[in-house]
């Protein structure tokens, strides 16, 4: 493994994944991205001149540009981060989540397939396996729990899955699976809970919190997120799903008033709206088999972890200002204003 193509790399997870790998390992590392609202360049600016990075702008649903980037390049692994990732998004409109998710995954494979590569890896997600109850805390999401998606979103990302595994089943291709539960952390788009809460709340505007903000999350640090999927590149058994999360549940009000707290701000900024469509009550993942086969354990606890996103949120005023501006405003009023009760 040499030259490796990351999908999605101007994203959030992707753009601190390629970070982490360049400081960590010495592999070519080529940044694939159609750059769409979620992608930005200046999550990257710090490694932009690093000799062993470039970034090539591009579709992964485009056949015989991704085919051309990859034979130039002599790639022999693809990791793909590219998706549409945020779950009310899919909810106001899924065609994107199917054509990126679905077909871009598939389009992915077929080239893997044809160039005979080394080595694919499928950045999906713990949403796949559906809601878990809220008053059975024993329960966690294990690599055995049958998948089962409430959104449109988290049923294109099981689509991929399942084609990632048909491939590998069918055409005996060296494909792996991630699975990962929430990730926090720098330039994270403030369309998710975190991001959005923490910019509310320094603007001193109301903080949105779906239904009885009771819904639980597991969070894990991004860079944890990062060092997992390394593991699973290097030692993960070729076929095998891996899950991965931080053992970290909290109910979504708590995390809203940790912010608030920690930024010193008023509980009365909170602001009670209509719940998500299909809102899955609980997430939690049992990451035994990573941690046990490969070794693998979250380096961040979240105290640390929360309170140096929040410090990065304040230092970085002018990176979220700029993204919640332009479209991002029209989602946000179509998102919210039927929410508002
Ligand atoms: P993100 O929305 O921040 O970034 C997605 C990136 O993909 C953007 O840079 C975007 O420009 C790019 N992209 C979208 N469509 C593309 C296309 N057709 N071709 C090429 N590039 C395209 O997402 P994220 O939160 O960084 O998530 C990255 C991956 O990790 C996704 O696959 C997501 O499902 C998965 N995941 C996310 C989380 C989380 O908590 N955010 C948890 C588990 C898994
Ligand atoms: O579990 C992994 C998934 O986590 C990833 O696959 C997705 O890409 C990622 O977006 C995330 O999905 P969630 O739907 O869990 O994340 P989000 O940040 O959108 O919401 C977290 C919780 O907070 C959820 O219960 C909904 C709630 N919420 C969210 C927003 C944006 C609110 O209460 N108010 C809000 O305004």
């Amino acid at each position: 493994m040499q030259n490796i193509l990351v999908t999605g790399g101007a994203g959030f997870i992707g753009s601190n994944f390629i970070k982490y790998i360049l400081k960590n390992y010495n592999y070519k590392i080529f940044n694939y991205d159609k750059l769409t609202y979620a992608g930005n360049l200046e999550n990257l600016t710090d490694i932009e001149d690093n000799a062993n990075y470039k970034f090539i702008k591009g579709d992964i649903c485009e056949l015989e540009n991704v085919k051309k980037v990859l034979t130039d390049n002599n790639i022999d692994t693809i990791i793909n981060f590219a998706a549409e990732s945020h779950v009310d998004r899919s909810i106001l409109g899924s065609r994107e989540f199917i054509v990126t998710n679905v077909l871009g995954t598939q389009t992915l494979l077929d080239i893997f397939k044809d160039l005979k590569l080394e080595k694919y890896l499928q950045v999906s997600t713990d949403e796949v396996y559906g809601s878990l109850p809220e008053d059975r805390k024993e329960l966690k999401f294990t690599e055995q729990n049958p998948i089962k998606t409430n959104s449109p979103y988290s049923a294109s990302k099981a689509s991929a899955d399942l084609l990632c595994n048909s491939y590998f089943h069918t055409h005996k291709l060296p494909i792996l699976i991630t699975r990962c539960s929430n990730n926090y952390g720098p330039y994270q788009f403030p369309e998710k809970l975190i991001p959005l809460m923490i910019a509310k709340a320094l603007d001193g505007e109301k903080l949105p919190v779906y239904g009885d903000g009771k819904n639980v999350r597991d969070w894990l640090y991004v860079d944890d997120h990062c060092s997992a999927i390394c593991e699973v590149l290097h030692k993960g058994k070729i076929g095998e799903v891996y899950n991965i999360g931080g053992n970290n549940e909290w109910y979504n009000i708590d995390i809203v008033k940790l912010i608030l707290k920690t930024l010193k701000k008023s509980e009365e900024q909170i602001l009670y709206v209509k719940d998500r469509p299909g809102h899955d009550r609980r997430y939690a993942i049992d990451s035994s088999k990573i941690q046990n086969e490969l070794g693998w354990k979250p380096a961040y606890d979240f105290e640390h972890g929360i309170e140096s996103t929040i410090k990065w949120y304040i230092e970085n005023e002018s990176w979220w200002r700029k993204v919640m501006s332009g479209e991002y405003l029209k989602y946000y009023e179509k998102n919210y204003a039927s929410k508002v009760k």
